[in-house]
């Protein structure tokens, strides 16, 4: 099944509602310097798998810092229509009492994972080796997405699908009554498929085994562990190889999510865009599968410091201290593209305001994205007065220095870290810059533009 996304579907709102169904323009605008501190929401990757793992627990897992965002929001209904008990307690805590490994029942109803690509892949593989059927779609955008990528291997367990040509939503899987486990060599970076694997992998009897050539992040290594599964992490000269154990009794545990080093990416950038600015940013993971936006921007001279460096929730997390400063254009190196694989377009936004060219490279996997990033980011950037130079898996913006003309108005594509890259390239333009639609940011950072107005940023919605 070719692993290719389809371009064809017509962008289409999320939610039924019609305030929802609107889209909301919003503008940025340059102004005072950014001052004060940026709490940023929880880290979405670790959410999902607290959510999905707390199912397949059996007892109570408590967490907290959970992101409240849509995304993840659509991952905690699923995992109540597999039969958790799911619930969000008054001071934002969430308590799941999950169903047991190979404990999930069928959904009486379609899962709906909105935008979500990490949610629905990671909830495939939860349950492709439990013989049970669900039908999965989402938005627009995670209908264009491809699904190959996880049915390969979730078919190699035993599992079945029925659904669209090229592996699209909407699907639905059926997974083995009998499953076998899977030694697997991943054919992309991909921390979803990769995961999709181990979570299958929990109700095979015997070894799953994943290869990825190249890390990908490692939030799923780190909490099935624990949740007291048996993984094992080993460097061959083909990749890392992850063990797992099948059939573990998953013990439920306490998950402190840390603060989102993607989402900590924007206030961040916006405050080294907008002069004058010095903000904070506290407790940002700094897990080093994640880290690789903030390694290329002090490359650029980002004046970043790391503050109180310690460990919190299982994670790495430091306060970014952060000022505006005149950047230079760097070459990122394509090996550290999967560790900062979502922050590539906020990255080519600051590359706007360099001095020279920032080059990226070895990014084919941003075409797949919640939208093409590679096209939606060059025509975002084009649309403001910046040269760019298109490549089929890469990217090269043509620094301006302070001197953004600004001006345009950027289709957002239902991405919400398109729309947020671009509000924070109007703070540092001559000329306000337009965004299409703003409802996309619900997905992953629900506050951020009171949180950017708080910090001095001026960033008007069109009145509905
Ligand atoms: C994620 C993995 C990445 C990333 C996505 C979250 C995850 O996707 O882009 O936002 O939580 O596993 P891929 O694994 O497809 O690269």
């Amino acid at each position: 099944m070719p692993d290719t996304a389809a371009n064809t579907a017509p962008d289409t709102a999320p939610g039924s509602a019609p305030d929802s169904a609107r889209p909301r323009p919003a503008t940025a605008r340059r102004g005072a310097g950014l001052s004060g501190e940026a709490v940023v929401p929880g880290d979405k990757s670790v959410s999902h798998r607290a959510l999905i793992l707390g199912a397949l627990a059996v007892g109570e897992t408590r967490v907290t810092g959970l992101l409240d965002g849509e995304d993840v929001l659509a991952t905690a209904e699923a995992m109540r229509a597999f039969g958790a008990e799911v619930t969000r307690e008054a001071d934002g805590t969430w308590s799941i009492h999950g169903v047991g490994v190979g404990g999930l029942g069928e959904p009486e109803d379609v899962i709906d994972c909105g935008n979500s690509g990490t949610g629905v892949r990671l909830i495939m593989g939860a349950m492709a080796t439990t013989p049970i059927s669900a039908t999965f779609t989402g938005d627009a955008s995670l209908r264009r997405r491809p699904m190959g990528r996880i049915l390969d291997p979730l078919r190699m367990f035993g599992a079945k699908h029925a659904g669209r040509q090229g592996g699209l939503l909407p699907l639905t899987l059926t997974g083995a009554a009998d499953p076998v486990p899977v030694e697997y060599t991943l054919p992309m970076a991909s921390a979803q498929v990769k995961s999709a694997v181990l979570l299958a992998g929990l109700n095979a009897p015997g070894e799953t085994v994943v290869i990825e050539p190249v890390a990908t992040r490692d939030h799923t290594e780190r909490i099935l562990r624990g949740f007291g599964a048996h993984v094992t992490v080993e460097d061959l000269p083909e990749g890392r190889a992850i063990r797992l154990a099948g059939l573990p009794e998953l013990a439920p545990c306490q998950i402190a999510v840390p603060r989102d080093p993607s989402s900590a990416a924007f206030p961040a950038a916006a405050a080294l865009i907008a002069e004058g600015s010095e903000i904070t940013v506290p407790t940002v993971s700094l897990n080093p599968t994640r880290a690789g936006f903030y390694e290329t921007v002090a490359e650029m001279g980002a004046d970043i410091e790391r503050l109180n460096a310690r460990e919190e929730g299982g994670e790495p997390v430091a306060d970014l201290r952060v000022r505006h400063t005149r950047l230079k254009g760097v070459e990122v190196p394509p090996e550290r593209a999967a560790s900062m694989i979502d922050e590539y377009p906020i990255l080519a936004v600051l590359a706007a305001f360099a001095e020279g060219d920032t080059v990226m490279r070895g990014i084919g996997e941003l075409r797949v994205k919640e939208s093409d990033r590679i096209a939606a980011v060059a025509a975002g950037l084009r649309a403001n007065g910046v040269e760019v130079t298109e490549e089929a898996d890469g990217l090269i913006v043509h620094g301006r220095g302070a001197d953004v003309p600004g001006g345009g108005t950027v289709a957002t594509h239902l991405d919400h870290r398109i729309a947020m890259s671009f509000l924070c390239l109007g703070l540092g333009t001559a000329a306000p810059v337009t965004i299409d639609d703003a409802r996309p940011i619900e997905t992953s950072f629900p506050d951020f533009i009171q949180l950017m107005s708080a910090l001095g940023a001026t960033i008007s919605m069109e009145d509905r």
